[in-house]
Order: structure tokens, then C-alpha cells, then sequence
């Protein structure tokens, strides 16, 4: 299992959790292992088959599987995980821990299909993998990725209000790969006043990707029409205005809403100042790529206002996110941090206790890695099931 979590943690957070898998022959030698690589492409247990099968193993019946969360019983954009291992002849599965939303109950499935389940394989460690996206499971909500691009004194625009920008080309482009995967960005209404902005998906040449997020303003003046976000095709795939100021609000009405034929379930928020700060207040931040640029702009404005902390005892911890390319990454002269807010009441995630541990805060000092561009790309498989 400590090996599914490693692999696990290769995964993008977002609309669907981090899994990992691994198979295992009946010396418990491991013939292959599985990751899933985020929305639309192969959960983690077919993965985990698929490399099986090209290693050249056709006879599963005496494999066992490892898999950090209990397979799906789902027929969505992929095919239901318990039934590939059924089909598959594997006749015993281990699983981390169980999955919150509706597609749980494959240990169960698989039981009455005659595998020998067993639940709970380094429960505590699998479960906080994904304590935030069990969390926007539970509220019925998008997960939330907090993109920031600040000067190294906190600012994210200039005293005139200018931002653009702040941050690297690299930074930038490591931006639009992440826009790229999201079914969703929200601004806040000043922010489309000021920056006007188009929150598109755009390569390194500045053409659109393939993928549109739909682009939401959060707020209750009405966006004004010249707004480049509400301009139609080519430049994006629609735009959305969510009236409120109440982030938990918004979410559940982008909850509600579908985008390119699918819910949306991953929100990127873009800011500015005050809509970061509510979603900060109201603890629903679930992810951070905080960018640091080499430059101080002294009386701009502040990354974050007030969010109710009044005293230290209050403030919200966040810890570095050793997943989906590490922790720490340098691009150009930026530093980009990963972040997750700190479990709850919870002990902490063991993945550095591993075989081949992955980078974690309390382990020695970490190397800032720098992004080579390629860490978001998805991956050579087809995203869509056939
Ligand atoms: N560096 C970066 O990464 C980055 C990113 C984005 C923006 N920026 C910069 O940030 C600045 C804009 O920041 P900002 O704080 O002035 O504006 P903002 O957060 O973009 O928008 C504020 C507006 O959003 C609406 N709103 C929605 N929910 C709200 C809530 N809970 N609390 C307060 N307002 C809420 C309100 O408009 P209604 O009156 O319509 O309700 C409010 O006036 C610009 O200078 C921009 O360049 C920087």
C-alpha cells in the first residue's frame, strides 16, 4: 500500500481523487503499478491492469491488488473499476480507504462477486491523501484550487491596480496548464474591470488548448459587456456570472451547473484580493499555487485582506504538497509553492515512511525543482473510454 500511495501522489488533485494501485504476484512481488492522472483518463486500478497486461501477464488468478481508495462502481467517462478486476480474474483486493461519494460501495460489489476484500490497509494515511476532496464531496462542491501570483511583499497588483504581470512567463504557462485541466475559473468583479482579463487556456505560442474552462465572475454588479470573458467563440467556451458574494454559495451553484456536458467539479480561483479572501475566510480552499515573483511593490495591493484571524492561535495551517510534481518548483525567477491546508484533527500522512518515500515537509531540506512544462500534461492515454 505504501507503494500505491507513492504513486498516488503522481496524480493532479482536483475533480477526482488521488488513487494509486499496485499488483501483486503471490510471492508479493509487484508485477505493476497504476495512478490516476485526473478527470476523464484511467482510474488507477485499470492503469494498474493495463501495464500488467503489457508486461505480458494474461492469468490474474493469483494477484492481488492494492488500491488506495475502493474501486469504483461507476460507469462514467471510464468504466466501473470492480468491474474490470471481476473481468480481470483478480481474486484478491486490499483496499486504503473508502470512498465518501456515490461511487463507493465497490468493496462490498466485489465481495458478493466472490474476491476477498479487505478494507482498511493503512486507512488513516489513504484517507488524508484525499481529506480535502472528501471534504468537497461531503459538501457537495466543486474542489477548490487557489491560483496567487504575488511580489515577495505579499502584493498582487501594483498601487494603480496593474498585475499584469507580475510573474513569469514560466509561471504563466504552468498557470494555463492548470486552467486546462479545471472545468472552471472565477474571478472576482473588479478584477474583470481592471485586468479584463480572458481566462482562457492558452500554449506557450498563445493558441487556445483543447479544453475551455467556463469562465465565472463572482459578484453582484453586472459584468460589463465589452468584457473579453464575454466574448463567444473562439476566444472561450461561455462565461457564467454568479451572484453573490458568498463563496460556499457559488460553489454550490456551480455545483448545479455542467460544462462541456459534464458537472463541474474543479473551481480555479484567480482572485483578486477580496473573493481570495472570502474563500480563505470561509475555509474553502482545498489547493495552492502560490507564486512568488523577485520584485516588491511596496503600496499595491496586499495578497489577502482580512479573513478573520485575529490572533495567531486562529490562523489556518497549510502544508506542502509533495503531489503532482512536488512541493516546491522554481520557474524562471519565480517560486512556485504547492500547498494543502493541514489535516484537522487527524494524524499525520505517513507517505515519507514509504519503500521510496516522496518529498515531504519534515524530511530533509527540499530541492526546488525546476518545471520543465511537463508535469500538468496528460497523459499518453486516451482520455475518453471508448
Ligand atoms: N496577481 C494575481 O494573481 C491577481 C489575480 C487577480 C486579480 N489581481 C488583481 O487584484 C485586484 C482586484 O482585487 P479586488 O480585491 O479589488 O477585487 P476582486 O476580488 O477581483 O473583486 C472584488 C469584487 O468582487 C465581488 N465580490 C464577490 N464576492 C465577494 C466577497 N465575498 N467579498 C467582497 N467582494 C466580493 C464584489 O463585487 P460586486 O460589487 O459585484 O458584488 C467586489 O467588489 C486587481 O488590481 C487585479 O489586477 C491579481
Amino acid at each position: 500500500m505504501h507503494a500505491a500511495l507513492q504513486a498516488a501522489s503522481e496524480g493532479p488533485r482536483g475533480a477526482n481523487p488521488l488513487v494509486g494501485a499496485v499488483l501483486l504476484d503471490d510471492h508479493g512481488s509487484i508485477i505493476a503499478t497504476g495512478y490516476h492522472r485526473g478527470a476523464g483518463t484511467y482510474h488507477a486500478e485499470r492503469d494498474c491492469i493495463i501495464r500488467a497486461e503489457a508486461a505480458g501477464i494474461t492469468d490474474f488468478s493469483s494477484t492481488t491488488l492494492y488500491t488506495t481508495l475502493e474501486p469504483c462502481t461507476h460507469y462514467g467517462r471510464q468504466p466501473a473499476c470492480t468491474d474490470l478486476i471481476t473481468s480481470a480474474g483478480i481474486p484478491r483486493v486490499r483496499v486504503g480507504a473508502t470512498d465518501p461519494s456515490p461511487n463507493g460501495g465497490g468493496a462490498q460489489v466485489l465481495r458478493g462477486r466472490g474476491a476477498e476484500v479487505v478494507v482498511g490497509v493503512l486507512a488513516d494515511e489513504c484517507r488524508q491523501l484525499n481529506h480535502r476532496w472528501n471534504q468537497a464531496v461531503t459538501q457537495q462542491r466543486p474542489f477548490v484550487t487557489v491560483h496567487l501570483a504575488q511580489s515577495i511583499d505579499a502584493r498582487i497588483a501594483a498601487a494603480d491596480g496593474t498585475s499584469q504581470w507580475i510573474t513569469s512567463a514560466v509561471s504563466r504557462q504552468h498557470t494555463h496548464a492548470i486552467r486546462e485541466r479545471v472545468d472552471a475559473i472565477l474571478v472576482g468583479t473588479n478584477t474583470v474591470e481592471i485586468d479584463n482579463p480572458r481566462l482562457t487556456a492558452r500554449d506557450a505560442e498563445g493558441n487556445l488548448t483543447d479544453s475551455q474552462p467556463l469562465r465565472t465572475v463572482m459578484g453582484l454588479r453586472e459584468t460589463p459587456a465589452e468584457a473579453k470573458l464575454r466574448q463567444g467563440q473562439p476566444e472561450g467556451q461561455g462565461w457564467l456570472q454568479l451572484r453573490t458574494r458568498d463563496p460556499l454559495e457559488a460553489l454550490q451553484q456551480l455545483a448545479g451547473t455542467t460544462h462541456n456536458g459534464y458537472p463541474v467539479k474543479h473551481v480555479l480561483v484567480e482572485g483578486g484580493q477580496s473573493v481570495l479572501s472570502a474563500f480563505f475566510a470561509a475555509d474553502l480552499v482545498d489547493e495552492i499555487f502560490f507564486y512568488t515573483a523577485p520584485l516588491i511593490l511596496g503600496a499595491g495591493r496586499s495578497s489577502l485582506g482580512d479573513i478573520g484571524v485575529t490572533t495567531l492561535a486562529e490562523a489556518r495551517r497549510y502544508t506542502l504538497d509533495a503531489t503532482d510534481g512536488g512541493p516546491t518548483r522554481i520557474m524562471d525567477d519565480d517560486v512556485c509553492i504547492h500547498l494543502q491546508p493541514e489535516p484537522k484533527g487527524a494524524p499525520e500522512c505517513s507517505l515519507a515512511s514509504s519503500p521510496a518515500p516522496v518529498q515531504s515537509p519534515s524530511a530533509s531540506p527540499i530541492p526546488p525543482k525546476a518545471w520543465n512544462g511537463s508535469a500538468l500534461k496528460p497523459p499518453a492515454t486516451p482520455k475518453v473510454w471508448p
